[in-house]
């Protein structure tokens, strides 16, 4: 925080369960605590599956207030999403265009895309905001950074979103929850 120049940061969370070292109960007591003191006012996760989360739950009757996970419409996770949901945790999603790679060129994608003037890009981040994540593209770009933010002039119907579901499944472009271990 000192590096930071804050006296109170906005959310903090952990980045990973990593279940071999079975310390993010404790971690996550930690950032209760820190809650409390008044350090942070809002604590979350990162890639916790729904056992994770139960497990924290159980321990300490507090709720993260997000889980930000890996999710594509190739990837879309929706069962972690809708537990998620049902507990009032907000989704976030991480590498939400599939890191740039051949989602973008995905022939579905591409004719929504077409059909609203708009690029596979905006599409892909549509989808993840009517499916109620949070989105943090990534780009150095600022031609695209700019470009990415207009999403709120269109909306996908719900027949586009229908066949944005049959896209593929993929699998993960990350780390698996489970066995990532941070080189421990
Ligand atoms: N919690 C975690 O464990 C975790 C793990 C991974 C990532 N994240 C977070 O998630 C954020 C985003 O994920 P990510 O960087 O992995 O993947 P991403 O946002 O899905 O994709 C980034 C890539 O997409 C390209 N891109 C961006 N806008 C585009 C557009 N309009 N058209 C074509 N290409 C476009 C970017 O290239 P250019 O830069 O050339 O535009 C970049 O190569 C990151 O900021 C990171 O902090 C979190």
């Amino acid at each position: 925080m000192k590096k930071l120049g804050l006296e109170k940061l906005d959310l903090y969370l952990i980045h990973w369960p990593v279940p071999k070292k079975d310390a993010y109960v404790d971690t996550w007591r930690a950032f209760v605590k820190l809650r409390e003191e008044g350090r942070i006012r809002s604590i979350g996760v990162s890639n916790f599956n729904v056992p994770h989360l139960e497990r924290i739950i159980d321990a300490t009757g507090v709720v993260p207030s997000v889980n930000q996970i890996e999710i594509h419409p190739d990837f879309p996770q929706s069962d972690v999403g809708e537990w998620c949901r049902g507990q009032g945790i907000a989704t976030e999603s991480w590498s939400p265009l599939g890191q740039g790679g051949e989602l973008l060129k995905q022939p579905i994608i591409k004719q929504i895309a077409d059909a609203h003037g708009k690029t596979p890009a905006h599409v892909i981040l549509r989808w993840h905001l009517q499916s109620r994540h949070i989105v943090i593209p990534r780009s150095k770009n600022a031609a695209r950074i700019a470009a990415n933010i207009d999403v709120f002039t269109f909306e996908l119907t719900p027949a586009e979103m229908k066949a944005l579901a049959t896209i593929p499944a993929t699998g993960r472009l990350g780390p698996d929850p489970d066995k990532m271990d941070m080189g421990a």
